[in-house]
């Protein structure tokens, strides 16, 4: 999404100054809001007395103790033990030394990271017949499996939520319609199953939310449009003759439409921030609602540990809950470590594109055409050429160079930009607000051009003037042409159309987050990658599509792009699996869809990046999310609650008191601790390979065979051994262990030398794929070598 990934920028920016000042207040004596995390809740301590017993705590800190009702927020009673409170620095110090205390942390801000879409996945045929073989036909369409978004709300008269068709609501369902503004409980149905909010961390860091100068609902109804959008993705009904000013035509639908859904509203203006004790929050109410699987399209690529991450936390008793979590990789790619959501209970989803182009070519006077990307949906208005001017040409005397050439708003000269078509470079400031400086300043159309650093990635937004998106090549050879014809350069842009001829697809998306993991880099990140390029969902009536205020238009559908989009369709594909294998815990679901990914393209090409290099796992995980394929995954590296719990011990730096006292009583980490590379995860990433290196996994058995024998690709310059090579099994749900060892080829020239886990460059990739000759499960490997 133009706008959101470009606005959400900033929103990141200033979320992690806001955590330094937080961490590090040193002398300065100011409020803010924190989150004190418990751990789990112990049995003893009934729900009525959860609040009075984080009262006590938070009293025992306190100079004030009549203060502390004013200053708790939230107390988190249901499943995630722990409150959120508005504190001075000193005492969040305080509270973290007390025994039981997991975890203090500041409520920081997250950000928000179709039809076409599911045919190119192999759900359906171009028809929209679905194929026998379908997970659709198989998973009934995800038949009453609740999908729970964390998003800023749902519009709920989109068609996408209409429940014709659907039977009463699942009896375990526990969780409400919350009134609020302009949405009651008569706005919920038998589709749209529960409706919350949640905005108290988002008052506590921001003060009162301003309806009149936001235009927001304070209640589970959307103004932005994105919370509408990915849930209509990942759930949405079949809506006929969906489209976006006529483009993208089809049936709109949702990656399980017979899924019920529940919004839990977490996201508000201006920069669309998601606060960490709102999030919290809403996993601790939809855990205890009934919701099978969750959707983040949110995240911050800066946290600094597993526990003092709200999402993290609030995903991990997802999970113990025999819930799956998926979540956005983000959007800060292309730089390395950039990937969000690193915790090995996460789905973390990169985003690619799909074969659907939406094209609109700018033809200058010399003959040449270049096609780009558009969704603009209106015409020039003569047929005749326009003059044709380079923005860093025509900006006002007080504007700098970049300024002018990024047309940012203020920065073009009306007298210089009147009816004329306008080159401007991306970069600065929003893509859609380059169309509204060119228009206020009376130009007629813009082509918005790519420097070097965005290659070859160019997208489809609806524009508010006639406008289209070119690469960094055909940037070139258009400035090199309005170089040339100096004054008298000519041109003019077609009106857009929708094309399935994208051979290249799936392509990574140029602003999808890249690994390495930084959190924990023995655990690769991002997991898979699903369509997040030009996606058609449901929108709000409440802005715009573009999202500015200026912008009049109002659609029932919106055509976006991020890994906002592509992880509800990898959520979608979730609710399928679940109801069609409904004992597979959330590592098994995420097995099945990482070892069964592809990774090469439709031309049956390795996928290739936004530059037109081959992609690696950092990119793409384990590979392109491949839901018929993932039905029926043969094998299965599955993890169970205690494996994480391991895990959890093996991370340095987490106070031990985390989990031996409050995520599992009865069990200790043990004195000797295991290999973090040990946990049953579907990938492989060995961080230091100086000496030979041994992992271990255990497989369960779920179909094919029965004999598995195993295949190598090694990484350049790596030695692999796979014992034993070859897996019989005799029962389904058999389990299997093998050993895989690493060993460096070459020996390093400077052991002394600290490897940079962060840099991409360091890092070399390979596979293993168990293979019965039909099935492949497939797992990516990297290693610094
Ligand atoms: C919200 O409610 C107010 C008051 O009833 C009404 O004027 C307004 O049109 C409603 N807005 C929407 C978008 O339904
Ligand atoms: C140019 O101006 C813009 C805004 O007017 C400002 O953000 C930017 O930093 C300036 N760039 C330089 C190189 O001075
Ligand atoms: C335009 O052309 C002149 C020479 O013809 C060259 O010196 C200059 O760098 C060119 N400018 C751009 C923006 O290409
Ligand atoms: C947390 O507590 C609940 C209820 O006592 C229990 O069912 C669950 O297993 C506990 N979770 C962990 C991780 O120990
Ligand atoms: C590393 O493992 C390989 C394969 O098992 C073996 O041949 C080699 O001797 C081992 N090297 C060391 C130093 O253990
Ligand atoms: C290895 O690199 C370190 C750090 O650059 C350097 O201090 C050391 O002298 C080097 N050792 C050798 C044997 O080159
Ligand atoms: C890598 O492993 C070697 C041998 O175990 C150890 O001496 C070295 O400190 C490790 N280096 C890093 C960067 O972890």
């Amino acid at each position: 999404m133009a706008d959101m990934y470009l606005r959400s920028n900033f929103a990141l920016l200033s979320s992690f100054i806001l955590t330094l000042s937080i961490m590090y207040p040193v002398s300065m004596s100011s409020e803010s809001s924190y989150i004190v995390y418990l751990g789990n809740h112990t049995d003893n301590i009934l729900p009525s007395g959860v609040v009075a017993f984080h009262q006590e705590l938070l009293v025992g800190v306190l100079e004030r103790p009549e203060d502390v009702k004013e200053r708790l927020l939230y107390s988190y009673q249901n499943v995630i033990n722990g409150f959120a409170a508005v504190l001075e620095p000193h005492h969040a110090e305080a509270l973290s030394a007390m025994p039981g205390v997991a975890s203090v942390f500041p409520n920081k801000a997250y950000k928000l990271h179709t039809t076409r879409s599911w045919e190119f996945l192999g759900l359906e045929h171009s028809s929209g017949a679905i194929p026998p073989a379908s997970l659709w036909t198989k998973a009934n369409l995800g038949e009453d499996v609740i999908v729970g978004l964390l998003d800023s709300g749902v519009w709920p008269e989109a068609e996408s939520f209409k429940d014709d068709g659907f039977g009463p609501i699942p009896s375990r369902w526990r969780g409400t319609c919350e009134t609020g503004c302009n949405f009651t409980a008569a706005d919920c149905n038998r589709k749209l199953i529960g409706a919350r909010y949640f905005l108290k961390g988002y008052e506590a860091a921001k003060g009162k939310l301003s309806v009149s100068s936001t235009g927001e609902f304070v209640s589970a109804r959307d103004r932005n449009g994105h919370g509408t959008h990915t849930a209509s993705t990942a759930v949405g009904n079949f809506v006929e003759g969906a489209s976006l000013f006529g483009f993208a035509g089809g049936k709109a639908k949702g990656g399980a439409p017979r899924a019920r859904l529940a919004v839990y509203k977490v996201c508000w203006p201006d920069s669309v921030e998601c606060y960490a004790a709102d999030v919290l929050a809403a996993f601790d109410a939809g855990i205890h609602d009934g919701v099978d699987v969750f959707s983040l399209s949110i995240g911050s690529s800066y946290v600094d540990g597993l526990f003092s991450d709200a999402i993290a936390i609030g995903s991990f008793h997802a999970v113990m809950a025999g819930r799956v979590v998926v979540c956005a990789a983000g959007n800060d790619g292309p730089y390395p470590a950039s990937v969000a959501n690193v915790a090995p209970w996460i789905i973390t989803v990169a985003a690619s594109s799909i074969d659907r182009s939406f094209r609109s070519s700018a033809l200058l006077e010399d003959g040449s055409t270049y096609t780009g990307s558009s969704l603009s949906g209106t015409r020039l208005s003569k047929k005749s050429m326009y003059p044709l001017v380079f923005a860093g040409d025509a900006r006002v005397s007080t504007a700098n160079a970049s300024a002018g050439e990024m047309c940012l708003p203020g920065a073009l000269d009306p007298e210089k930009v009147k009816g004329k078509i306008v080159a401007c470079f991306r970069g600065l400031n929003p893509r859609l607000e380059k169309g509204y400086v060119v228009k206020e300043a009376g130009g007629a159309g813009m082509l918005l051009l790519n420097s070097a650093a965005y290659g070859d990635e160019v997208l489809a937004d609806p524009h508010i003037l006639p406008a289209t998106h070119l690469t960094s090549d055909q940037a070139q050879s258009i400035l090199k042409y309005i170089n040339q014809s100096r004054s008298s350069a000519t041109a003019s842009i077609t009106y857009p159309i929708s094309r399935l001829d994208q051979k290249d697809a799936p392509k990574m998306a140029l602003f999808s987050s890249q690994g390495p993991n930084r959190l924990v880099p023995e655990i690769l990140k991002p997991d898979i990658t699903a369509p997040g390029i030009n996606i058609l969902g449901a929108w709000t009536e409440a802005s715009s599509p573009s999202g500015y205020f200026e912008d009049h238009r109002r659609v029932k559908f919106n055509v976006i792009s991020g890994t906002s989009m592509s992880c509800p369709h990898v959520a979608g594909i979730v609710a399928l699996l679940r109801a069609l294998h409904p004992s597979w815990s959330a590592a098994a679901i995420k097995s099945a869809l990482m070892t069964s990914a592809t990774n090469h393209d439709d031309a049956n090409r390795p996928i290739r990046s936004a530059s037109n290099k081959k992609a690696t796992p950092f990119n793409y995980g384990a590979g392109h999310v491949n839901p018929n394929a993932a039905a029926d995954p043969g094998l299965l590296y599955d993890a169970s609650a205690d494996d994480y719990f391991l895990f959890i011990c093996g991370q340095p730096n987490y106070r031990l008191l985390l989990p031996e006292v409050t995520l599992k009583r009865n069990m200790r980490c043990p004195s000797e601790v295991p290999s973090l590379l040990d946990l049953n995860y579907p990938s492989f990433s060995i961080t230091n390979l100086t000496v030979n290196v041994t992992v271990q996994r255990t497989l369960t058995y779920v179909g094919g065979g029965p004999i598995y024998r195993s295949l190598v690709q090694p990484p350049r310059g790596v030695g692999v051994e796979v014992v034993p090579r070859q897996l019989s099994f005799s029962r389904l749900g058999e389990k299997q262990q093998f050993r895989i060892t690493f060993w460096p080829r070459r020996r390093p020239k400077n052991t002394s030398v600290p490897y940079d886990t962060l840099m991409q460059s360091s890092w070399k990739f390979g596979y293993l794929t168990w293979t019965d000759e039909t099935h492949l499960v497939s797992s990516p490997i990297a290693v610094i070598a």
